[in-house]
């Protein structure tokens, strides 16, 4: 939710910021901004739209943007619609200090009355304006420095913030400061340059060095002096932790593809693969996954496991669930971690969370684990973003390892968590001696199939390509599957709704008959997931009342199948494989479909309408 850029150095800051902007786009994209210091003046740029729109405008107006210090911002509207006004930068009412921000205060609103009451007047609607005159109002009162004023301000606030503060008084420093948001600082060399990013990836061909700031943590970064890290509450220093980044720029560029979600959903075999290497050991039947191992009985003796995550996070649960369940035989429930944290649940030290989070930034995701830690329940995460909130948060935990996702529309992601489920689910099948060790040794080799059986499914986009010419004009559509598929299904749909505005719902299919059956009629295309180990017969008797109905069909279906393919109006077929592993076949055709529609629509693929990658306010 939002992205946060800045540079200060010797270089000049207007390419660097506006290039760092474009690459955090994925975090929001509603409104743009930017700000430039040339040693004299304060130079702002902002506007509703995208960082293009920006550069547009930018460049019509002749105002190119001087200097070595500049500050960005690319919005997920919170407080205030987006428009030219609510967009940051925020200066505060003496025009001197200029903030760019991503979170949410909570208590704006008495905060800002009581500025008013002092006399602030404000010009947006925003919970960042109250913040920048805040720390205004705090560096009068108390004559104090910038970084002692953000200090002060923020014990006053209640809410999340990552922050980047310039005050003109201070032209060679910027203050940033996070609680809940993430915050990444690129350290140039012998202190003579600073980068600032929400993540690495705007500065990551300039160096290779990374603090990323804790929660609850502010840095006073200053040209030729280096970084100095307080925490906000008392004044304790802490030791400023440089990390060597890991991430390429080929994997934050679209090499070649259209768009980002389609690279990913090609390198779906890859990252399924780098998410298994190393931990499966298929000949020996070994499964080595150290988060598991170290803390194996705080998992052998739960008496249930809890999945928390949200929205495709939350599918990769439901079939993890269904993985856990039968393969390990210890009770699984599944949580949407919105609910899950107000809902005030019965969870104890008998517990094993699984918190899943593609971004390990998700606000809902992080309460419901600090919940369940203070239960005394053990929390392991799952986790893509190296280093993010949620896998610090969690005792233990394991990595995707998929690889930079950047496409909103979540893609690899699923497919690599469902890998690691499947990982854990065989580990403690194992462990619980619920498996045979030949047992194991034949699923993993079946597992090892599963790259090359995608991108064999990948050849098949064409044909997709022709079912979404046909169906790109529908208005709703059913997605329908049973067992491990129906998650699939409801991710079916989510993916055709988030990118392509068309209405979509995912239901287990014999759920059909309880309702959404009154919906079926001539116009409405059914995808149906029929695959041959999936409760076959009972999945062609559904697809049998949506004929009679006159439903489009179009189904998924193993190789070689003719029963369905008499009946359905269209077939995709999948390769065999065991019905476990199934999510991670059917998914693929779901995924091209929808984006293929949203392309023939002409709607935005990567950054589909009030959306953004990482959703860090609740
Ligand atoms: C859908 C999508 C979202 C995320 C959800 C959780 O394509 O991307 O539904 O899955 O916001 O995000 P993470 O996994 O980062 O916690």
């Amino acid at each position: 939710m939002c992205g946060i850029t800045g540079y200060i150095g010797y270089r000049d800051a207007y390419p660097i910021v506006i290039k760092g902007l474009k690459r955090l786009e994925y975090r929001g994209y509603d409104s743009a901004g930017i700000m430039m210091f040339d040693g004299t003046k304060i130079q702002l740029s902002k506007t509703k739209g995208k960082v293009a729109d920006l550069e547009d405008i930018i460049n019509k107006e002749q105002s190119r943007k001087n200097g070595n210090l500049g500050i960005g911002h690319t919005r997920w509207a919170t407080h205030g619609v987006p428009n030219n006004v609510n967009s940051h930068p925020h200066t505060s009412q003496s025009g001197n200090l200029v903030i760019v921000h991503n979170g949410i205060i909570e208590n704006y609103d008495a905060l800002r009355k009581e500025l008013i009451s002092r006399g602030y007047v404000f010009k947006s609607d925003t919970d960042t304006e109250v913040l920048i005159n805040l720390i205004e109002d705090v560096k009068k009162n108390e004559a104090c420095k910038l970084g002692k004023a953000v200090q002060l301000a923020l014990n006053n606030v209640i809410g999340a913030y990552a922050i980047a503060v310039f005050d003109k008084a201070k032209p060679d420093e910027i203050v940033v400061a996070r609680l809940g948001s993430p915050i990444a600082i690129g350290v140039g060399k012998d202190n003579t340059e600073f980068f600032i990013a929400s993540d690495a990836s705007p500065f990551i061909e300039y160096t290779k060095n990374a603090i990323y700031l804790e929660d609850e943590e502010l840095a006073i970064i200053k040209i030729g002096k280096g970084i100095k890290i307080h925490k906000i509450k008392g004044d304790a220093q802490v030791h400023a932790n440089v990390q060597k980044l890991k991430l390429s720029l080929d994997q934050i560029e679209k090499s070649g593809y259209d768009h980002f979600m389609l690279k990913e959903i090609h390198e779906q075999p890859k990252a399924i693969i780098d998410t298994y290497r190393g931990r499966m050991l298929a000949d020996e039947g070994i499964i080595r996954l150290s988060g598991i191992d170290d803390n194996i009985n705080r998992f052998l003796n739960a008496e249930r496991i809890i999945i928390v995550a949200c929205g495709t996070s939350w599918h990769a649960g439901l079939v993890g669930e269904y993985l856990i369940e039968d393969k390990a035989r210890i009770p699984v429930e599944v949580e949407y971690a919105s609910e899950f944290r107000y809902r005030n649940p019965i969870i104890t030290s008998k517990d094993v969370v699984i918190a899943i989070s593609q971004s390990g930034e998700t606000a809902d995701t992080l309460a419901a684990i600090k919940l369940a830690k203070a239960k005394g329940a053990f929390v392991f995460g799952i986790c893509n973003v190296v280093g993010s909130s949620i896998a610090r948060e969690t005792h233990a935990g394991a990595y995707t390892h998929a690889g930079p996702e950047i496409g909103v529309a979540s893609t690899k992601a699923f497919t690599t968590q469902i890998t690691l489920l499947t990982l854990i689910a065989l580990k403690l099948a194992s462990k619980k001696g619920e498996i045979s060790k030949p047992q194991l040794r034949e699923f993993m080799q079946e597992m090892q199939l599963i790259p090359k059986k995608i991108e064999a499914l990948l050849k098949i986009e064409d044909k997709v390509k022709e079912i979404a010419a046909v169906y790109k004009n529908a208005t709703n559509c059913l997605y329908l599957g049973r067992g491990f598929n129906f998650p699939v299904a409801l991710e079916g749909a989510l993916k055709l709704k988030e990118i392509s505005y068309i209405h979509a719902e995912g239901y287990p299919a014999a759920e059909m008959k309880h309702g959404p059956i009154a919906l079926i009629d001539e116009n409405m295309p059914i995808f149906v997931i029929a695959t041959s180990k999936g409760h076959y017969e009972k999945v062609v008797s559904n697809i049998q009342e949506i004929k009679s109905r006159a439903g489009k069909i179009i189904a998924i279906v193993t190789e070689g199948d003719t029963q369905v393919r008499e009946i359905a109006d269209h077939v995709i077929e999948i390769p065999e494989t065991a019905e476990a592993l199934t999510p991670l076949l059917t998914t693929i055709p779901f995924q091209l479909l929808s984006y293929h529609i949203a392309v023939m629509l002409n709607k935005n693929v990567d950054q589909p309408r009030n959306l953004a990658k990482s959703v860090t306010v609740e």
